[in-house]
């Protein structure tokens, strides 16, 4: 493992944000920022990372709601103090619930616009200039911006409208930092997971969808890997 190397987790739960973040800190990574909004959820979510990967690893969570910009800048101000500034920010908070037409409430739509793409806008506009600098300062450093997405984008679900459009709006955000600055250096791109994940599924299962993004990470060149 490579020393004093950071990644930042946005949304760390335990399904693909656990098998990510273990996978990434076995791989790469020795210290790990979790964000989430419920303290015990990030307890457990500590707890079965170092399970994972041992003690030599350095985990810090910060409970916020990504929604509330002044608290996200704030977790990570805390973050960057304790643990360096992230090589890598993996972004993989999202809200999954029905949207039936017409019952469902724009305030709702308007949340989730800001947990999958204010929040993300946010972080971008903050670490997108450091990740450039670390590209240009270090031909071994792997600077990534990753961003979970689904298959919603490109083929909405009527039922899960809401979260196919803000989904859609933060695929376009993603596909726009990746023109502007993936020439300068950073790794920015998607997790196309296109379906449900599931233990039990072949292949959209968390293990494997780590596993494949590791692989993508690794090879660093692709806007999007599909599983
Ligand atoms: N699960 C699926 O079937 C599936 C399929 C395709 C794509 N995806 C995508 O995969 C990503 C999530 O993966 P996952 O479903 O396996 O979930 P996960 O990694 O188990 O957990 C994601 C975590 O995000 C956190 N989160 C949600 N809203 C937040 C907010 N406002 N502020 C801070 N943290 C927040 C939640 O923790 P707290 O509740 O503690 O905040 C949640 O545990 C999403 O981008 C989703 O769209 C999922």
């Amino acid at each position: 493992m490579t020393s004093n190397k950071t990644l930042l987790v946005v949304g760390s739960g335990p399904g693909i944000g656990r098998a990510v973040t273990t996978l990434f800190a076995s791989k790469r990574y020795n210290n790990i920022a979790l964000i989430a909004r419920r303290a015990e959820s990030l307890a457990t979510e500590k707890a079965a990372v170092e399970q994972g990967v041992g003690s030599q690893v350095r985990i810090e969570t910060y409970a916020v709601d990504v929604t509330d910009s002044a608290a996200l800048l704030k977790a990570v101000d805390d973050a960057d103090a304790a643990l360096g500034k992230p090589e890598c920010v993996f972004f993989n908070a999202a809200r999954v619930v029905p949207s039936a037409f017409f019952e469902h409430d724009v305030k709702e739509i308007e949340y989730d616009f800001k947990i999958t793409v204010s929040a993300l806008y946010v972080l971008a506009q903050r670490y997108i200039p450091h990740l450039v600098s670390l590209a240009k300062a270090d031909s071994s450093a792997k600077p990534a911006l990753i961003v979970t997405s689904s298959a919603l984008p490109l083929e909405p679900i009527p039922e899960l409208f809401a979260l196919s459009l803000v989904k859609a709006a933060q695929r376009t955000l993603v596909q726009s930092l990746n023109l502007a600055f993936a020439p300068q250096g950073v790794h920015i791109g998607v997790i196309n997971v296109a379906g449900p994940v599931s233990p039990d599924d072949p292949v959209r299962n968390p293990a494997n969808i780590a596993a494949r993004t590791w692989e993508w990470a690794e090879a660093g060149k692709d806007f999007e890997v599909v599983i």
